[in-house]
């Protein structure tokens, strides 16, 4: 009998046909990354007098208040409409008074971008107390011991002071179990119905923070935050915490870090319809910049790659630190 082969196989499949040219690899692209997909994060510290360098996420900078107007312009000039501001306070105090200060520097923040720039950018704000407390912990410590409901309380406090200042969405991060409806009941209560909520909602336990911690003056000062945070080897786990938030009325769901925990977007993407947001982090970035600056990987192909595989596996938009340079890539 006649061996038969690919060839004289019926139909011929080759799809190499469909990756022939540049214009026929453009035609058949099934993931396109926007600066609309992009969320840019801005520090802001208080007391600044110019742009501080953080050497451990080179080319990313804090901010003075008096040159935040300037960096977001620059953010918009590129096409991205959409910013998530952290604060850096001058004061930390073991209650977090200063996060829920009407005229602290987030809030100041907020209400100058709000009156520059008015409704055509989307303004994000993490809530969360690690910045502002003495101890550098994301709730508030009775005992050594990171008090959930004390935790919610203060969390909704803050959440309001941004909404009242001007916050389109608030995006909670310190995992205390019902801070998302917390929020929304303070919200409620406040008459802020049409602020969103971003809930941090599978914000795993990881080393990838360092450098954020570095920027934002918040590494806690004992322990760690495995208490609160997710450990990373559980799956089921974290889809439990993106049903929790959804059943406290959270608005969009967002995954952290992004790229070791694609199957995590993936899962979320098949079991909800509501939006998703990843956060590429500090660490992430870190890794692909220091590579980059050896010459080791090439930071614009590596950066193409990791954030449109993130947005391929289900993301609908994407914090990360090289928002500026993949939108000003985009626009060539
Ligand atoms: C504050 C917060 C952290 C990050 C975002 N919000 C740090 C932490 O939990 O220690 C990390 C972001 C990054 O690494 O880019 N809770
Ligand atoms: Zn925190």
């Amino acid at each position: 009998m006649k061996k038969s082969n690919s060839s004289n196989a019926f139909p011929n499949v080759r799809l190499r046909r469909l990756r022939t040219t540049p214009a026929m690899r453009d035609l058949l692209q099934e993931t396109r990354l926007s600066a609309k997909d992009l969320i840019a994060p801005v520090f802001v510290q208080e007391g600044l007098k110019k742009p501080e360098e953080i050497s451990s996420m080179p080319d990313i900078q804090r901010f003075p208040l008096s040159r935040l107007a300037g960096e977001v312009d620059r953010i918009m000039d590129l096409g991205i409409n959409a910013i998530i501001l952290f604060g850096v306070p001058s004061h930390k105090y073991a209650d977090a008074t200063s996060a829920f200060d009407e005229n602290g520097i987030v809030q100041k923040s907020i209400q100058l971008v709000r009156k520059q720039f008015g409704s055509r950018v989307a303004l994000v704000t993490d809530v969360c107390l690690c910045q502002y407390t003495t101890h550098g912990h994301c709730g508030i410590v009775v005992d050594k011991r990171i008090d959930n409901d004390r935790s919610i309380d203060t969390l909704s406090k803050v959440a309001i002071s941004h909404a009242k200042a001007g916050a389109d969405i608030v995006a909670p991060s310190a995992m205390m179990d019902g801070q998302v409806k917390a929020i929304r009941r303070g919200f409620d209560g406040a008459g802020f119905t049409d602020v969103s909520i971003m809930g941090y909602s599978v914000k795993q336990a990881s080393p990838l923070y360092a450098p954020f911690r570095d920027a934002a003056h918040s590494a806690p000062d004992f322990g760690d935050r495995r208490t609160y945070q997710l450990p990373f080897s559980n799956a089921k786990e974290a889809m439990r915490e993106i049903e929790m938030d959804i059943a406290e009325g959270v608005d969009i769901v967002m995954i952290k870090p992004a790229i070791p925990y694609l199957d995590l977007i993936y899962k979320a993407r098949q079991t909800t319809n509501l939006p998703i947001c990843a956060y590429s982090v500090s660490g992430e970035y870190a890794l692909i910049k220091a590579a980059a600056m050896n010459g080791w990987i090439d930071e614009n192909s590596v950066m193409t790659e990791f954030l449109t595989s993130i947005k391929r596996a289900g993301a609908d938009m994407i914090i990360t630190y090289q928002a500026k340079k993949m939108a000003q890539l985009l626009s060539k």
